[in-house]
């Protein structure tokens, strides 16, 4: 079964998707030799659900996850931040409103780089926890946590990044980052998460379909920083 449990036609592999590739022949041995696998990013128009899924090969890689060290807070830009935005939640309120509506971001906007680069610097030094996925050598999940409690409550702690490769979403890699995340946080002693989530809509539907909240308090440096996003918490 591949990461995150969607099987795949006669393959092993990540479910990727893309153009079907005809076999090529090996001319001495007659056999199919390999399938070119070619992925098809969310960033780029999807395929109809009836285009079938490249087969890959029984050798490719798992993804796996691991702790970062200090050079972690180095490698955001690996990600692939592109999103085709369909939707984003405003807060009303205190309700959350969805406003429809569709951007194409391609890459980092920016300035964000260098912003987020120092930001997870900060948060390693200060006792914070940088976690990757991988797939092969390639990064392809980022997530980190901060060791900051926030909204003046001593046992809330941040998740500050969460980001998955636009070419290797919907396969359960941010779930199982997430759950990383609680875990780490649950032994630093917290007894809920906070995350100031972008207010795209699926971004905010993929933290409330897994038992976020909106929160009843802010934290003020990151509403200083993102006044767009949406305050979320999770009790752990
Ligand atoms: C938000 C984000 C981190 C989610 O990561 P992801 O890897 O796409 O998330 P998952 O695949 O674990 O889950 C997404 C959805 O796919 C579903 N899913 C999980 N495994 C799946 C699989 N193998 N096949 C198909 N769908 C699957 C999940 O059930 C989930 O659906 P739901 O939210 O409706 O329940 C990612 O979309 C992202 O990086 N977005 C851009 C950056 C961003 O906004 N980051 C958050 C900043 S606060």
């Amino acid at each position: 079964m591949p990461p995150g449990g969607r099987p795949v036609p006669g393959g092993a592999g990540i479910p990727l998707r893309g153009k079907k590739v005809s076999p090529q022949r090996d001319v001495e041995r007659d056999r199919p030799i390999a399938r070119l696998i070619t992925p098809e990013p969310d960033c780029l128009p999807r395929m109809s659900p009836e285009a079938p899924f490249v087969v890959a090969s029984a050798s490719m890689p798992e993804v796996l996850y691991r702790r970062l060290g200090r050079e972690g807070a180095y490698r955001l830009p690996e990600i692939d931040r592109s999103e085709v935005i369909d939707g984003a939640y405003r807060l009303r309120s205190g309700a959350l409103v969805l406003e429809e509506g569709r951007q194409e971001l391609l890459g980092w906007p920016l300035g964000v780089l260098e912003k987020e680069t120092a930001v997870q610097l900060t948060l390693f030094d200060r006792g914070g926890v940088i976690y990757g996925a991988f797939f092969g050598e390639r990064l392809v999940g980022f997530m980190s946590l901060d060791s900051r409690p926030v909204c003046g409550m001593h046992d809330r702690l941040l998740l500050d990044t969460l980001h998955v490769d636009c070419n290797f979403r919907g396969r359960g890699i941010g779930c199982k980052l997430l759950e990383h995340a609680r875990s780490i946080a649950r032994e630093m002693g917290a007894s809920s998460l906070y995350v100031s989530s972008k207010p795209t809509r699926r971004t905010v539907e993929f933290y409330l379909h897994r038992g976020f909240t909106v929160a009843d308090e802010y934290d003020p440096e990151q509403l200083e920083h993102y006044p767009e996003d949406i305050p979320m918490v999770l009790a752990l």
